[in-house]
């Protein structure tokens, strides 16, 4: 099992650069320089986020008896992010470099030791301009002095009216100076002391209605930071509305925004991204034995998507990590190129999300038992998985690059993405073998039309056959259909109406009658 640091930046940088190549991800408002922490889909990468999501909508929603779906708003009121806790208290402690403004999350800084140099301000005679401002570096090696006072007068220069004067020419007031060990107090990149940390809230804010006051307070609305909260507060609604009994679930996949201050890692930590998500509410006494099968039930679904479980770690969030109504939390978490990172949480979140919601609201959420005659205010099992980031996993886990050698010796690399065909964004590619043969090419089509009504495939007729298979192995099509003069009858009556079908994995070919190709793949994509 891999160790929690470690990273392959150099493979990540293929699958980066593959994305993009061959459209899979591309990074949102590229044409105008790009929007940081946003990213578009291109054309495969929304196939393979649409076999991913459908499949998980099939194993939690339709194959199961207990959980319902809900498709609920973005825009989200007030009142409910406030009973959630998310306007209060969804924040992240963060910092400014006093050099550079450079904002960092207060909990992430590196701590440092050195010698910290303290001043109290600086002055430029010839042109009578001073300035009184607390300031301090954090420096260790050689030169510390002079290289701290470098950055105090840096500092300083921002405050010059006239910004013809060189810091260099700054006289500075300077104070003591202390050895600290351990301080997260300064900048690790520059020294520079860093402001207070203060919480930054994560969601986004907007207005609502053409005639919004500008600074009306009922006109906020918030663009939704997790799925969960419209599951919490239309759970009362999908009781009443379809006849369930406890335990039940309510799933719903679609967007959530959090303004996060490092979006990194590729579309790991992006600002706006999907998330699908259960409640799956249920007795007090059922809490702790549901998170456990839940959490089996998602790994064996990360097993039927193709990332095998022995590449997952699974956390078992220890007691204080967890969120204060928590009892038990996991984390799904997959080995990335750049590192151990998570993919789903698996959290028992008792009565919590229905007690506030019921409190703030003044309505009752309780549960009626039909059978004991007891109400009661039912628990919460929540696993949440991110879509973009079981997106990427996916990725990951297919890219494989293979050294093949040909008859003459001569070898190539062979670069792959290994999907599984249940979530392979292309299902089979079908070439004639010449363009200019026009059976060859009627037969092809006449394969993609019969095929298209069920899977996404895609008709090939450029180029020699070898390079059409390792253009689609680079996208993970795990089966290529070549229409040939076997088909046409050329090679005997027996090889008539067959075509050559041919593995990704493998690279292995077979023939496979044309009216059996269609119930071949769907027994092996579903
Ligand atoms: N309702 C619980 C909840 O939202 P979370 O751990 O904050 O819990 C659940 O988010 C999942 O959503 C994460 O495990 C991750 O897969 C995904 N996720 C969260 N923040 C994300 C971000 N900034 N970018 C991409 N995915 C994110």
């Amino acid at each position: 099992m891999a160790s929690k640091d470690h990273t392959d930046p150099a493979r990540m940088e293929k699958i980066v650069s593959l994305c993009k190549r061959r459209g899979f991800i591309f990074q949102a408002g590229e044409l105008y320089g790009g929007l940081n922490g946003c990213w578009d889909y291109g054309p495969l990468g929304a196939e393979l986020k649409r076999n991913l999501k459908n499949y998980w909508w099939r194993k939690n929603v339709q194959e199961r008896d207990d959980v319902l779906g809900l498709d609920g708003a973005i825009l989200t009121m007030p009142q409910v992010l406030v009973a959630s806790g998310h306007v209060g208290g969804f924040s992240d402690p963060m910092c400014d470099c006093l050099l550079t403004k450079a904002r960092l999350r207060a909990d992430q800084i590196e701590p440092q030791s050195g010698t910290v140099y303290h001043f109290s301000g600086a002055s430029h005679a010839a042109s009578s301009w001073s300035i009184e401002r607390i300031y301090a570096v954090l420096v260790s090696g050689d030169n510390a002095e002079a290289r701290a006072s470098k950055t105090a007068r840096q500092f300083y220069a921002q405050f010059l009216a006239n910004k013809q004067v060189s810091p260099k020419e700054l006289e500075l007031v300077a104070g003591a100076s202390e050895q600290v060990v351990d301080s997260t107090a300064y900048n690790p990149a520059n020294g520079s002391l860093l402001t207070e940390a203060r919480a930054f809230n994560l969601m986004f804010q907007t207005k609502m209605g053409a005639s919004a006051e500008e600074n009306d307070p009922s006109s906020v609305a918030y663009l939704r930071p997790e799925t969960a909260q419209s599951i919490f507060v239309q759970y009362k609604n999908v009781l009443d509305s379809n006849r369930v009994k406890l335990p039940f679930g309510i799933a719903q996949i679609g967007k959530s925004f959090r303004n996060e201050i490092n979006p990194r890692n590729y579309t790991f930590r992006s600002r706006e991204f999907e998330q699908m998500e259960i409640e799956y509410f249920c007795r007090p006494e059922d809490g702790m034995r549901l998170t456990d099968e839940w959490l089996e039930e998602r790994l064996k679904f990360y097993e039927e998507i193709g990332i095998p479980r022995a590449k997952l770690h699974i956390l078992d969030v220890p007691d204080g990590e967890r969120a204060f109504y928590s009892k038990k939390t996991y984390d799904i978490e997959y080995e990335f190129p750049f590192g151990i990172q998570e993919l789903e949480g698996v959290a028992y979140r008792t009565d919590y999300d229905l007690g506030v919601h019921q409190k703030a609201s003044g309505k009752p959420l309780e549960y009626f038992d039909e059978e004991t005659k007891e109400k009661l205010l039912p628990h919460v099992v929540e696993p949440s998985a991110g879509c973009d980031r079981t997106l990427l996993a996916l990725i990951c886990e297919a890219f494989d690059e293979e050294e093949l050698t040909d008859e003459k010796g001569k070898s190539e690399i062979r670069t792959l993405l290994r999907f599984t065909a249940r979530m392979a964004p292309i299902k089979a590619a079908i070439f004639p073998l010449l363009k200019k043969n026009e059976d060859q090419v009627r037969i092809s089509r006449e394969i993609q039309k019969m095929l298209q009504p069920f899977m996404n495939v895609f008709y090939d007729e450029t180029g020699a056959v070898g390079r059409r298979y390792r253009r689609q192995d680079e996208v993970g099509t795990p089966f290529c259909i070549t229409v040939d003069f076997e088909t046409l009858g050329e090679g005997g009556d027996d090889l008539k109406d067959t075509v050559t079908l041919r593995h990704r994995d493998s690279m292995e070919q077979e023939r496979l009658p044309i009216s059996q190709l269609l119930p071949w793949l769907l027994e092996r994509i579903m």
